[in-house]
């Protein structure tokens, strides 16, 4: 998915600074001397997070994404040019390049989700929210993205939100987790429909003594 960037745009920052040198100091130390350049991406991550917790106390709210300011801070400490930054967090879409809602819910809409309803759970996200795919809430707490498979289609449909995994959807579940997270309330991640990890909905078959012994539910 292409991410919408605008280096120049009202919202960028003038300024960036990590709050946690010793933690700038520990990402470069992981790395060969004059091989620091490889920091760039844990670097970014950092930035997104330091981000995301000082729009968790903001008023509206707000998630993490990776200013201008903090690519040329990153370029900076590395000591080489912003454009070698750019286009690392450009090319990959786990960095979010303009500001997004404080839950950042990724819905994935490639095929085996699309053949379990996905559709039907993105429409659902939309009436609920009052949003369109691609918008924030108003309040600043929910962005909506449509995302390429995110490599748990056996527990299709299924939706990344911030870095958490919610699986087995449908449109009511999802629209009580959008609730939930709203209020404030404690979500369960993983698989919504009761059965562990991928195992069959139906109970173990297989390993039948190691499900015993963790009192799993077989199929009968
Ligand atoms: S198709 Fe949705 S997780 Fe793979």
């Amino acid at each position: 998915m292409k991410k919408p960037v605008d280096l120049n745009a009202a919202y960028q920052p003038a300024e960036f600074e990590f709050r946690d040198a010793d933690e700038v100091r520990e990402i470069m130390a992981r790395y060969p001397a004059g091989k620091q350049r490889s920091a760039t991406m844990p670097l970014l991550d950092l930035a997104q997070r330091q981000v995301a917790q000082d729009g968790a106390r903001a008023n509206p709210p707000y998630g993490g994404w990776i200013p201008r300011a903090a690519m040329d801070e990153i370029a900076r400490i590395l000591d080489i040019p912003p454009i070698k930054v750019y286009e690392v967090a450009t090319f990959y879409s786990m960095y979010n390049l303009e500001p997004v809602g404080k839950y950042l819910v990724q819905m994935c809409t490639t095929t085996p989700c699309m053949l379990c309803g996905s559709g039907d759970i993105v429409k659902s996200c939309e009436t609920h929210l009052g949003i369109h795919t691609g918008e924030t809430t108003r309040d600043g707490l929910f962005t909506l993205v449509e995302v390429e498979c995110l490599g748990a289609c056996v527990n299709a449909p299924m939706v990344q939100i911030n870095d958490d995994y919610f699986e087995d959807l449908t449109p009511q579940v999802m629209t009580g987790l959008l609730d939930d997270l709203a209020a404030g309330r404690e979500v369960k991640m993983g698989p919504q429909n009761g059965r562990i990890s991928s195992m069959s909905e139906a109970g173990t078959t297989t390993l039948s003594e190691k499900a015993d012994q963790l009192g799993i539910a077989k199929a009968g």
